[in-house]
């Protein structure tokens, strides 16, 4: 997730504009910085790697002419974050910028294509191919720039919100998207686009959504919206946003978290946009390896523990997920160069992880990474990484990346099933296609669920403790749910595998005690079914999640949450995870917890 501004301004200094909206969008984004403007027909940019007030400490981002450009602030997914990387990029004559917030999935085909036509390249993005095909297409088509964009924009696939600008059209800035945020703002004496509608709002309160499949031409006077498809008119008047600058930044959610939790259909599509080169990079290093360790801590660590079943389901591969603050002490002895550490942190930065991936070095094993941020240390210990591609997460509590982990690792876990031969091709396809539907699966989980969810919260508010049960690959996301409900309501609850509870910890079920059962439709349901009976007996106040329609657990439980039906097993934590995280987030609000700042707990926990 990056942040992308232009401003078209009938009179003053562009660059100082852009340069304050960046910094209004920096929650979006913020390994690199840069700008592009445009004067007396020529393109003037600075960019670099660094943080905005280091760039702009650097390089003085308001002191670029002209009163039309557009600005980036960066979330590195394609290339590491250096300058040569950071937006704007530029086309071979120098006379078009572009900046960019998405992924481009085909993009190493078209750039591969376009270098055989002799455009170089100077960056490792996915975004420069975009600016190479406007120039291709305006130089032997003679397109105009509106025309060019447009065409281009339909030979790619994937997420964009873009921005450009021309030497050759110095009057206006085309802006266009697909599943990436735009939005457009109309001021006075001037008029902006962006990712998101803080880059404005102090400048202007009229705001026009673009949506999917839209290009927008502006100027300082004004905004024509097209479809990218024909060029046909779109007619849209501007809203009145009656936000706060900070309501803004979290899009109207009143928490991160909130807006977060929302965010993950757009997070796991992007997920599903890995580059195929790294997965199968990292799929062939965990076939060969003689013993797989999958370590990380909290939630990250369900992620592992998930992942344990879906390599051992599909691809018939043991793994042994180990919490990383506890790997030297069991492991540190016994892991050789024949052992594989694949160390799975959001932020990177986790030093227990890091603790862990350095005793594994020490002993020359192998090391993998899966993180959210490239040029995080974890990418700089590993022999392969790959970034989840999630935007960077503002809440302390991890949910769309917890959820992007989870897909990272399931196309994982499919694609050593494929190579090792352990799957049918139906199998595959059927598998393929679950997963390429998970991120609609997930929305409708929000979309239908999520008023239930704020009932049952209110219901539950003032109960004192509480079980999250789960059986196979169910057991993690019912350790995630329990884990969201401490540490953002300060709810004690305890959660384990659901065969466990005669062997102790049923002995604290009494009238009224909550006991969470992630229970979808998978080989375990008969026996969390003999748990649920088990707990009823006691009095414990069942909750469900369950698979839509499953009325036999209906009946038993005093409430339910339905999924979606037809989620395969290996999948399931990632649409059944969704209640739990939004169960805690409204247990925390009705407690008068605030989500996003949770007491004692820090988003990267870089201290042993
Ligand atoms: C999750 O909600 C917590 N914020 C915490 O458990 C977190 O998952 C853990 O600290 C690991 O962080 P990492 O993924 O950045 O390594």
């Amino acid at each position: 997730m990056c942040g992308i501004f232009g401003c078209a301004s009938k009179q003053g200094n562009a660059a100082k504009v852009i340069h304050a909206a960046l910094k209004r969008l920096e929650y979006r984004g913020y390994d690199s910085v840069g700008e592009a403007t445009l004067s007396e027909g020529k393109l003037f940019i600075k960019k670099d790697s660094g943080k905005i007030d280091e760039v702009h400490e650097k390089l003085n981002l308001d002191d670029l002419p002209g009163n039309l450009g557009i600005g980036h602030t960066r979330w590195a997914t394609h290339g590491a974050p250096l300058q040569v990387n950071a937006h704007p990029h530029i086309d071979c004559e120098e006379q078009i910028a572009v900046v960019h917030n998405g992924i481009i999935e085909n993009y190493a085909l078209v750039k591969k294509e376009l270098e055989d036509k002799g455009h170089v390249f100077r960056s490792k993005t996915d975004t420069e191919v975009i600016v190479h095909l406007i120039e291709e297409l305006v130089k032997q088509q003679n397109l105009t720039l509106v025309e060019a964009v447009a065409e281009a924009l339909k030979a790619l696939e994937g997420s964009y919100a873009i921005a450009v600008i021309s030497t050759l059209e110095p009057d206006k800035i085309i802006c266009a998207r697909n599943e990436s945020p735009l939005v457009v703002g109309v001021g006075e004496n001037a008029v902006y686009c962006a990712s998101d509608i803080p880059a404005f709002l102090p400048l202007t309160n009229k705001a026009v959504v673009i949506e999917d499949g839209e290009l927008v031409i502006i100027t300082n006077d004004g905004y024509e919206i097209q479809k990218i498809a024909d060029l046909r008119l779109v007619k849209r008047e501007p809203k009145i946003i009656d936000w706060t600058p900070e309501m803004a930044e979290k899009r109207g959610y009143p928490h991160f978290m909130l807006k977060e939790i929302h965010e993950q259909p757009l997070a796991l599509r992007n997920t599903l946009r890995l580059q195929e080169h790294y997965l199968e990079l990292m799929t062939t290093f965990l076939d060969r390896a003689k013993e797989v360790f999958l370590v990380a801590c909290g939630t990250s660590y369900h992620a592992c523990l998930a992942a344990s079943y879906m390599f051992s389901k599909l691809a018939y591969r043991a793994t042994y997920p180990i919490i990383a603050s506890e790997f030297a002490e069991q492991h540190g002895k016994s892991v050789n160069i024949e052992s594989t550490i694949l160390a799975v942190s959001q932020s990177g930065e986790t030093a227990d992880t890091l603790a862990a991936v350095e005793a594994a070095r020490h002993r020359a094993a192998t090391i993998l990474g899966l993180t959210n941020v490239i040029g995080s240390t974890l990418t700089r210990v590993s022999r392969v990484y790959i970034c989840q591609q999630s935007g960077p997460e503002i809440g302390v509590a991890a949910t769309k990346t917890f959820t992007a982990q989870l897909c990272v690792l399931a196309q994982l876990a499919l694609r050593l099933a494929k190579k090792r031969g352990k799957v049918s091709q139906d199998e595959i396809d059927f598998l393929e296609e679950k997963l390429e539907q998970i991120p609609n699966i997930v929305e409708n989980v929000i979309v239908k669920q999520e008023d239930k969810i704020k009932q049952l919260a209110r219901k539950y508010k003032d109960k004192r403790e509480f079980f999250f049960l789960g059986r196979g690959i169910s057991t993690a996301t019912a350790l995630e749910g329990r884990l969201k409900l401490m540490e953002i309501a300060y709810v004690p609850a305890i959660a384990y595998p659901a065969g466990e509870s005669k062997h102790g910890p049923i002995s604290l079920v009494e009238p009224g005690f909550p006991v969470v059962f992630v229970c979808p439709p998978d080989e375990t349901r008969k026996a969390v079914i003999g748990n649920i009976m088990e707990m009823k007996a006691r009095g414990a106040s069942i909750i469900a999640i369950i698979e839509e329609g499953d009325e036999e657990i209906k009946n038993l439980a005093e409430d339910f949450i339905e999924v979606d039906k037809g989620i395969p097993d290996i999948l399931s934590p990632i649409p059944y995870v969704i209640p739990l995280q939004l169960f805690a987030y409204y247990m925390a609000v009705e407690r008068s917890h605030d989500p996003d700042k949770p007491r004692n707990l820090a988003k990267s926990v870089t201290v042993k």
